[in-house]
């Protein structure tokens, strides 16, 4: 492994044989505009810090610069469809307490009592008010925020419905997301959104509706838990289903300063496998190992597994959801499309794959985090869509494979797992201080870091 005067430049190099986007374009049904954009980064390769991990300062001052600072997806707007409907979002030290007031505007007070602090509702509750009572003395605020009652209101001559007030943090709602950012002077959320919407116009998100949620715990720091969904590098190793691997050719793109991307083809092999597989292979690939059917299929003369499998999914999806996707691309269809929000959060806007991700670091342990996996399905087209299901609660030590609704994916997310756990315990074992990143494959990764240190650094979001 040495360079030559005839290598790329840093940051330039790529996998031999055809881009992804080179692949997009050779598929039949022309992809949405968004999906041939190419945004690559080289944000340098010098060794990151494991500080960053398992440092207990570090992580505090992630609380102070990143958490109270930046813009977090809450809830979804169908936890909270009816006025007085609420619930709470927490994060380390910080809580917010979501409502719909009587007018059916979206609110976000800081969940913590006007008069002694007490919090107004349990962390992690939702349900139903009227009014916001605290637990503790009884101090009463509508859900518009007006304090409306002090029990032995006498003794407060210097409290006022105007001094106390319950204090609103700034909200927004982007695509069915409910927001929140616990500073008072954030910026507004369509700036922190970059991309994303004119990205996600044609993708519907709001027209979805949460089918399965799940939250884990895992044995790893939420930056390091976050990662392991960010590239698909290790996709071959980590994945392996055969002898060769399955590699993919994957895209990675950086829309600063909050947005990144992934797409990796499904249905095609990548560059680095050394033996391609024929579209009779490929085609029971698709079945056996991505949707874990065991049913042969025969493949149509002349039609490419990728193909024949996407028509196939859009025609099982619409009739199950009553609803025509006829007209999608392959690769909205079948690729693995991941946008991530710096800090926490990711969205999939394909059909097949249409998860959205969110994590959170545990206050008590930087070696723990929670993460919690969403699966948006197409509403009805009539009627209204299923209410949000229960959480399911899945320790450290539970498989995905517990979520019935995840299908095959539950063991493709348990093999991530055990990679967590080891590598939080070489973060500590390491001689060599600091992680090496790939330039490009793990851009994402670099990117996450550098914003987070960002934040950290200036003060700033
Ligand atoms: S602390 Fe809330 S009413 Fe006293
Ligand atoms: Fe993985």
């Amino acid at each position: 492994m040495t360079a030559t005067d005839d290598m790329p430049a840093r940051g330039e190099a790529r996998a031999p044989g055809p881009t992804l986007h080179e692949q997009l374009l050779a598929d039949p049904t022309p992809p949405d505009a968004p999906l041939l954009v190419e945004a690559p980064v080289f944000l340098g390769d010098e060794d990151l810090p494991y500080e960053a991990y398992n440092s207990p300062t570090y992580a505090q001052a992630e609380y102070e610069h990143l958490w109270g600072k930046c813009w977090q997806w809450a809830c979804h707007v169908d936890h909270i469809p009816e006025p007085g409907d609420y619930i709470v979002y927490d994060v380390g030290p910080y809580s917010a307490l979501i409502a719909r007031t009587e007018e059916g505007e979206i609110v976000a007070y800081y969940n913590a009592c006007m008069h002694r602090g007490t919090q107004l509702r349990p962390p992690d509750s939702c349900g139903f008010a009227g009014q916001l009572k605290c637990p503790f003395h009884g101090w009463t605020w509508s859900l518009n925020g007006d304090l409306i009652e002090v029990p032995s209101q006498w003794d407060f001559p210097h409290v006022s419905a105007e001094s106390h007030r319950l204090p609103k943090m700034p909200v927004g709602v982007w695509e069915g997301f409910v927001f929140v950012n616990f500073d008072q002077d954030a910026g507004p959320l369509t700036e922190y959104l970059g991309v994303l919407p004119e990205h996600w116009e044609a993708w519907g998100l709001a027209d979805r509706y949460i089918e399965t949620h799940l939250r884990k715990r895992l044995p790893c720091n939420w930056k390091a838990a976050a990662e392991a969904f960010i590239e698909a590098y290790h996709v071959r190793e980590t994945h392996a289903t055969g002898q060769a691997g399955d590699e993919v050719t994957a895209q990675y793109d950086v829309f600063a300063p909050n947005v990144s991307r992934f797409i990796h083809t499904i249905g095609m092999d990548g560059p680095e496998r050394p033996v391609p597989r024929t579209e009779e292979e490929m085609l029971a690939h698709l079945t056996r190992n991505i949707r874990h059917e065991m049913e042969p299929l025969d493949l149509p003369d002349g039609m490419r597994a990728r193909d024949f499998y996407a028509r196939l999914a859009q025609e099982r999806m619409g009739e199950q959801y009553e609803r025509d996707f006829s007209h999608l691309s392959e690769s909205i269809t079948l690729d693995s499309i991941e946008y991530f929000l710096f800090p926490n959060a990711f969205f999939f806007p394909g059909l097949t794959l249409p998860m959205v991700y969110r994590f959170r670091p545990d206050p008590d342990d930087v070696d723990i985090s929670y993460f919690e996996l969403l699966m948006m399905r197409p509403r009805p087209a009539d009627g209204p869509a299923p209410a949000p299901p229960d959480v399911i609660e899945l320790d450290i030590d539970d498989s995905y494979t517990k979520a019935a609704a995840l299908g095959g994916l539950g063991r493709v997310y348990d093999q991530d797992t055990a990679n967590m756990a080891a590598q939080t315990r070489g973060f500590k074992a390491s001689l060599k201080r600091g992680q090496t990143l790939g330039n490009y494959q793990e851009s994402r990764v670099r990117h996450l870091q550098l914003r987070v240190r960002e934040c950290i650094e200036t003060g700033r979001s």
